[in-house]
């Protein structure tokens, strides 16, 4: 991965003078090595057993054939395996079952049925740390019990990713279902890389092991002294950015398929950094707001708002090498429509408008980043744990809890209690 901060908005040494306050955070990074702390989540790319665990899991179910997966999972619990999924697997035969919309879940309960009405399996993964959110078990039971109607063997269909001890944990063992584990203390927007992510992915035919080791290499890179390191470079420029006033972050990507990495993302940083109270509880208030734009569609709808609208933004650009290639017809007719344009391939076309683009942020001094994305599943791993790491820096620098999200649980807790008064 490459990340370039020349037009960050801050000198390099103003950048630098933020990021050596992370020295320590980079040691207590180093030091992690298992699952104790509040930095579990690092250690998942280096656990070999829950690589086994996962794999093992993965032949068990593929020798059943499924047609068709369901992912029953929202936030955490499911953003991760759809910007993994997008971004490596496009074609891949799933379903992503959410929100309780039932024309959405109507339409995926719909197709499951017309599968098992052929005499096909569907392979229906549940997974929720809590085991207890109401979206996740409102949509896992529509489904369960389609399952049940139509197949003897629905039990080995299901597969559930909890934390051990959850309900979901024990109703999936008197059901017998196969059960696959997530740490304690790895919360769920930080779980891509646990059997959240790895069970679906891996079934899904994304290699997960190059996934694990670009994880591996990003966080050496992270681990590297503050000058050099891109976690604590990229958390000291938005630091400073949301300081000087500019607390969107934007991340623009010039590849469509990379689009929901921007969005879990957005779960990641919208979480994490969006707080009421400091660690010593004082009240702060404070966030960065994330958003998504797509390359070079977007540039046709707020491109005039980013660079004529107020000067609230930074924006990260973001490129991959693309997967196919195309070019524009030879035929000089086209001269007289757009000119420059015949013969040339699209990713030729797409560097001069992400190049035109920056140039004019540049004019403007508006401020970005560009990252580059390695091809495959090395680089997207790469860019899941950097995010990671540097949304804990950021956590850090603003003096929150990276880890926690006290403000969901809080609506959790009263939809429950408004679901007991209501018929
Ligand atoms: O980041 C989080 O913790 C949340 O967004 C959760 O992922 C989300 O609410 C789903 O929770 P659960 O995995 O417990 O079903």
């Amino acid at each position: 991965m490459r990340f370039d901060i020349k037009n960050a908005g801050f000198s390099r040494a103003r950048v630098l003078s933020v990021a050596k306050r992370l020295s320590s955070s980079i040691e207590s990074l180093k030091r992690t090595d298992g699952y104790s702390g509040e930095l579990a989540s690092f250690h998942l790319p280096f656990d070999s057993g829950l690589l086994k665990r996962v794999e093992r899991a993965i032949s068990e179910k593929r020798a059943l054939k499924p047609s068709l997966l369901v992912v029953a999972g929202i936030g955490g619990s499911n953003l991760g395996t759809i910007a993994v999924q997008e971004a490596l697997a496009p074609g891949a035969r799933v379903r992503y079952a959410d929100t309780v919309d039932p024309d959405h879940v109507g339409s995926i309960a719909d197709e499951v049925e017309s599968e098992l009405k052929r005499g096909r399996r569907v392979l229906l993964v549940v997974v929720s740390k809590s085991g207890s959110t109401t979206e996740t078990i409102a949509n896992f039971s529509v489904l369960f019990r389609l399952l049940k109607r139509y197949r003897k063997d629905a039990e080995d269909c299901v597969v559930v990713v909890t934390d051990k001890g959850s309900n979901l944990w024990d109703y999936a063992l008197q059901e017998g279902f196969l059960s696959l584990e997530i740490p304690k203390l790895v919360g769920g927007r930080y779980s891509v890389l646990s059997a959240v992510g790895l069970f679906p992915l891996g079934f899904l035919g994304v290699d997960v092991r190059s996934l694990r080791k670009g994880a591996r290499v990003m966080r050496r890179r992270c681990e590297e002294r503050y000058d050099s390191n891109p976690a604590a470079l990229g958390a000291a420029l938005l630091y400073l950015n949301s300081k000087a006033g500019r607390n969107i972050y934007d991340h623009f990507i010039f590849s469509k398929r990379l689009e929901s990495l921007g969005k879990w993302y957005r779960q990641l940083l919208g979480e994490s950094i969006g707080k009421e109270f400091d660690v010593s509880g004082k009240r702060v208030n404070v966030g960065i707001t994330p958003t998504v734009s797509v390359g070079s569609v977007d540039l046709h709808s707020v491109g005039q708002l980013d660079l004529g609208g107020p000067d609230d933004k930074v924006t990260n650009f973001v490129t991959a090498p693309f997967n196919r290639s195309l070019r524009v017809p030879s035929s000089k007719a086209l001269d007289s429509l757009v000119p420059n344009i015949r013969g040339k391939s699209y990713s030729f076309i797409m560097d001069a408008i992400l190049e035109g683009t920056a140039t004019a942020y540049r004019k403007l001094s508006r401020p970005f980043t560009r990252t580059h994305i390695e091809k495959g599943a090395f680089g997207v791993g790469e860019f899941l744990q950097w995010k990671m790491v540097e949304t804990f820096f950021l956590g850090r620098l603003f003096g929150v809890n990276p880890f926690d999200q006290p403000n969901v649980e809080s609506y959790k807790s009263v939809t429950r209690k408004l679901l007991r008064h209501q018929l």
